[in-house]
């Protein structure tokens, strides 16, 4: 057990149960597991991209489904879709290609730095300009450091269902 689990669960030991639920809102610290990255940030992305969702519009991707914990590993096996404009260069492109955070879009579309350097040689057009921010800044949440770390690490394990 690391130190920081430890010292929160000797907090909740102590504190008042509404502390520790507060403590345990949006998922815990990000851990390389997909659920864990699903609590902490990816639930988010259901406001635009899950069936009726309410920030949908005609030109959000349409494969992606991010209501449940499963659809959204489901979807996120498959490509980009339905891209239109000069987005329309990603159309065809793996979310996620195992082992290779560097080629995988989703890491691109949350992390600046790997969405500068994104050269993929099948898709040429799919560079930083054609690649959208899809962090949530409307909800006032940039994915925290500690979370683009364990979502690179997720990646380069092998992109598991865990
Ligand atoms: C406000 C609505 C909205 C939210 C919230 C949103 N998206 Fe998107 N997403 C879009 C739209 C619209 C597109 C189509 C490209 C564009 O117009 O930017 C898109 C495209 C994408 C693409 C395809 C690649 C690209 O950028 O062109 C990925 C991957 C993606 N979104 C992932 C996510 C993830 C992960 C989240 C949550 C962190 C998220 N999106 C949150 C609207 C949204």
């Amino acid at each position: 057990m690391n130190r920081f689990l430890a010292l929160r669960l000797a907090l909740c030991g102590s504190a008042a149960l509404a502390g520790c639920v507060t403590t345990a809102a949006g998922g815990g610290d990000p851990e390389p597991h997909f659920s864990s990255l699903y609590a902490n940030y990816l639930s988010g992305c259901a406001q635009c991209h899950a069936p009726g969702a309410v920030g949908a519009t005609s030109t959000t991707e349409k494969s992606l489904d991010f209501s449940t914990q499963a659809a959204a590993y489901a979807s996120l096996s498959g490509k980009a879709n339905g891209l239109i404009g000069n987005q329309a260069g990603c159309d065809g492109v793996a979310f996620i290609v195992k082992d290779k955070p560097a080629s995988s879009l989703l890491v691109a579309t949350l992390d600046a730095s790997t969405r500068n350097a994104f050269d993929l040689p099948g898709n040429p057009n799919c560079d930083n300009n054609a690649i959208s921010d899809m962090t949530l800044p409307k909800l006032g949440k940039a994915p925290s450091a500690a979370f683009l770390t364990a979502l690179k690490t997720w990646v380069q394990n092998g992109a598991l269902n865990d």
